[in-house]
């Protein structure tokens, strides 16, 4: 019997995008959150985050059928998705599981055996078996699981969620059925697994994939600074018309979920025994290079002394000793955010600067305030005048790169920052990552 009815338990990035899909398909989709910010912003019908077509899709379907709530109707639904924050230990690194725990118990309290559960948080191999599995059948004596991984990226999720493969591995065959069934329904091709575990280190194999390849271009960029060599022509030659897989061009790499998948499937390969060789060594590197485009930059920054307009400046905050600075990242945008942040947390932290940048969430990054606050870039590109200690900064695009640009105050050193009476309607110097 068709499906009809699902739940989806944990409304951040994966779970919004998922319920308005779901919604958009014809589903009855009942949203589940336990943040209260999570829950005001839904009832007032605002996305609590930025994907293209979201607020569309809430305008359309909520209150029709989608219903957001804290949780599940006590009839409970047909199918319930589990997709709530599977953080990583900030100190172990290992990963948390206490909040899929809680998901899957709700599930339990409010629906029946019948209920097919859908784990689509990221979890270490093993983890839906080990953190789910016991919760339902604690309550119901018998469960219909399947894992089944998002491997959608930001700004494209909506249209990703009907064109990817979908992955789905089940607990058994049944349960492997049920999901892709379900699945069928919402994109265009499922491809079915033999087991929760394989689908589950599809998704860690995905992204860990993705973070070695890119952290070989950094490799590259790393080698061919120390002779003097411009990273960026040396890739280029590499990769024209040479029919090889291409070199990754240097750049931040990091956003949430590469900053710590790595991480999950090295702890989940250490409990079998296993330390990768790889995976490890590609997060370092990936890690270690915002601190070094921060020292970098520091040291640009500093040579340019006397020039200094070039670089940074605003006239009318001479006074205040405000440094402006681009940095250009990598194109995509979900990780020029976070990991930009980063790198220009670290070069504030390197010169002293007092600043507050622009960010997605409240994080602080190596002394750097990070804080939301609305979207300035437009202002901030045409001439705005940042108040003393207000946060400037913002996501923009400079040179058609996605960019972020910095405005601080400087508290220590101020004899390094020659700022000029000139005013810069624009950033000036679009400094390379590498
Ligand atoms: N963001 C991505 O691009 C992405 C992509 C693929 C996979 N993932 C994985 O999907 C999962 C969710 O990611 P996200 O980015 O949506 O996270 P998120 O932090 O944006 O959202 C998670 C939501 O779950 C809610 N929540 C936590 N515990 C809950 C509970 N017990 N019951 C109900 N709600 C609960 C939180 O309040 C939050 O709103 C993570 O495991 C993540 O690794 C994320």
């Amino acid at each position: 019997m068709a499906m009809n009815t699902v739940g989806v338990v944990g409304l951040g990035y994966v779970g919004l995008t998922m319920a308005v899909t779901l919604a958009r398909k014809g589903f009855t989709v009942h949203g589940v959150d336990t943040s209260p910010a999570v829950l005001d912003a839904l009832a007032q019908g605002r996305p609590h985050l930025y994907e293209p077509g979201l607020d569309e899709g809430l305008g359309t379907f909520l209150g029709d059928r989608l219903h957001v709530a804290s949780s599940l109707p006590a009839r409970g639904v047909e199918a319930a998705i589990i997709c709530v924050s599977t953080p990583v230990n900030p100190e172990t690194r290992g990963p948390e599981l206490g909040n899929l725990r809680a998901a899957a118990r709700h599930v339990a309290e409010r629906c029946a055996p019948d209920t097919l559960v859908i784990v689509r948080s990221t979890v270490p191999v093993g983890g839906s078996r080990a953190a789910v599995l016991p919760e339902l059948l604690s309550a119901w004596g018998r469960a219909r699981l399947a894992f089944a991984p998002e491997r959608t990226i930001q700004g494209q999720a909506l249209r990703e969620l009907e064109e990817l493969p979908q992955v789905v591995g089940g607990l058994d065959l049944e349960s492997g059925r049920a999901a892709a069934k379900l699945f069928e329904r919402v994109t265009r091709r499922v491809v079915s697994v033999s087991s929760l575990e394989a689908a589950e280190l599809v998704k860690l194999a995905n992204n860990c994939h993705t973070d070695l390849i890119y952290s070989y271009g950094n490799e590259i960029a790393l080698v061919a600074e120390r002779w003097g060599l411009d990273p960026l022509e040396v890739i280029r030659a590499a990769n024209l018309d040479y029919p090889r897989p291409d070199l990754a061009k240097p750049g931040f790499v990091g956003g949430a979920c590469l900053s710590k998948d790595p991480y999950i499937l090295i702890s989940a390969s250490r409990a079998t025994g296993y330390t990768p060789w790889l995976v490890g060594q590609a997060r370092g590197l990936n890690e270690h290079l915002p601190g070094h485009v921060a020292e970098r930059l520091v040291a640009m920054i500093r040579s340019a002394r006397g020039s200094a307009d070039e670089h940074y400046g605003r006239c009318a905050f001479a006074r205040h000793r405000t440094v402006r600075t681009s940095i250009v990242g990598r194109a995509p945008a979900a990780h020029v955010g976070a990991s930009g942040d980063a790198a220009l947390g670290q070069v504030g932290h390197r010169l002293r600067i007092e600043q507050r940048v622009v960010g997605d969430d409240q994080r602080r990054i190596d002394g750097a305030r990070l804080e939301r606050t609305p979207r300035r870039a437009k202002r901030f590109g045409s001439g705005d005048r940042p108040g003393k200690g207000r946060a400037v900064a913002a996501d923009t695009k400079v040179d058609g790169e996605q960019g972020v640009h910095v405005v601080g105050k400087v508290l220590q050193h101020p004899e390094r920052m020659q700022l000029r009476k000139t005013p810069i309607p624009r950033p000036r110097t679009v400094v390379p990552l590498i």
